[in-house]
């Protein structure tokens, strides 16, 4: 049988908080394949993160099977903005929620990952974090810092990733990240440069693909995922009516899970993608290949 074996693997996960997003879904999707998961967690989420998993709130999603859990060998602090730790701004490393966490860089992650496990020691990589401080506004009314900041932690912070972390991975190593359609439609509401840093996401798998694959011999790739209704997603207000409007008019239309998106991710990040490299794979239930809505019910038959 041609099963998905990760058996022996360690990833990280940039960007779980919670149980509710696509990094958590990912996560157990490779944890049940056999790997080892290791998170990097944003410092503000990250007491929030250690008191759900310490007072046992997330104990069911956390559960495999019948007979096994999954647990994080190392939840790390990461601030995805920051490629060293002498680029945060002094105000923020006095903050309570990042001065005792150490060096949340993303260079500080790869020391951190180097010392807790040697070189190499990683196989997968995900990227599944974004933030754009200005996102419910237009992006004609989004100022000049609010769309560099959307880009550099949503977009640029991939590219960091993979520079500290790919000399870490082993020989096979797969990095993925998550974008979404705005980068090549419009989707009103999804502003303040959001569409914009993913555009660049999309772009910039490409370039890495070639780079980075010729240089440490990594794949890369980028899931573009349909709309969910995560800790994120909810904060740009309109989610609710994408998701509706996805169900309404998709090609598939079945309900569509974190869990769609945690499979694909495990097979991207497998050997069994070993000649997949510079791509964007839809995992939407086909909403990207519509043209036009679909009048009454989308049901099967219509
Ligand atoms: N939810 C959707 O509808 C949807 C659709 C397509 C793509 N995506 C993408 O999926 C990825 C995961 O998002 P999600 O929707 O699952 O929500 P989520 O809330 O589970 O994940 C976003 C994570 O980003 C983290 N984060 C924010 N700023 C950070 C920073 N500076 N440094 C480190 N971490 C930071 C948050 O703490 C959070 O854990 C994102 O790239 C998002 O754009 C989401």
């Amino acid at each position: 049988m041609l099963t998905i074996d990760l058996q022996g693997k360690r990833a990280l996960i940039a960007g779980v908080a919670d149980d509710a997003g696509f990094g958590f879904a990912i996560a157990k999707a490779l944890a049940t394949a056999g790997a080892s998961i290791c998170v990097g967690t944003w410092p503000p989420a990250l007491t929030i993160l250690q008191n759900l998993l310490e007072r046992g709130k997330m104990d069911a999603s956390m559960q495999l099977s019948a007979d096994r859990k999954m647990s994080f060998e190392r939840i790390y602090p990461l601030d995805a903005g920051f490629d060293s730790l002498e680029d945060a701004p002094q105000e923020l490393r006095e903050n309570k929620r990042y001065k005792d966490r150490g060096d949340f860089s993303i260079r500080g992650l790869a020391a951190q990952l180097e010392r807790d496990f040697g070189t190499p020691a990683l196989d997968i990589v995900v990227h599944s974090l974004a933030n754009g401080p200005e996102v419910k506004k237009p992006l004609l009314e989004t100022s000049r810092k609010g769309y560099l900041e959307a880009v550099s932690v949503s977009a640029y912070s991939n590219i960091a990733l993979v520079r500290e972390l790919a000399p870490l991975m082993r020989p096979g190593g797969s990095f993925l990240s998550l974008t979404y359609m705005a980068s090549e439609r419009v989707i009103p509401g999804y502003g303040g440069g959001m569409s914009s840093a993913k555009a660049a996401l999309e772009s910039d798998t490409r370039t890495l693909a070639y780079e980075a694959g010729r240089r440490f011999g990594v794949r890369v790739n980028t899931i573009s995922a349909g709309p969910l209704a995560s800790r994120a997603a909810s904060a740009i207000g309109l989610i609710e009516r994408m998701v509706q409007y996805v169900k309404a008019n998709a090609p598939l239309p079945r309900d569509f899970e974190a869990p769609d998106v945690g499979h694909a991710a495990a097979f991207l990040s497998s050997p069994l993608a070993a000649g997949i490299t510079g791509t964007v794979v839809y995992v939407d239930n086909g909403f990207h290949a519509m043209g036009m809505a679909v009048e009454g019910p989308g049901t099967v038959g219509t």
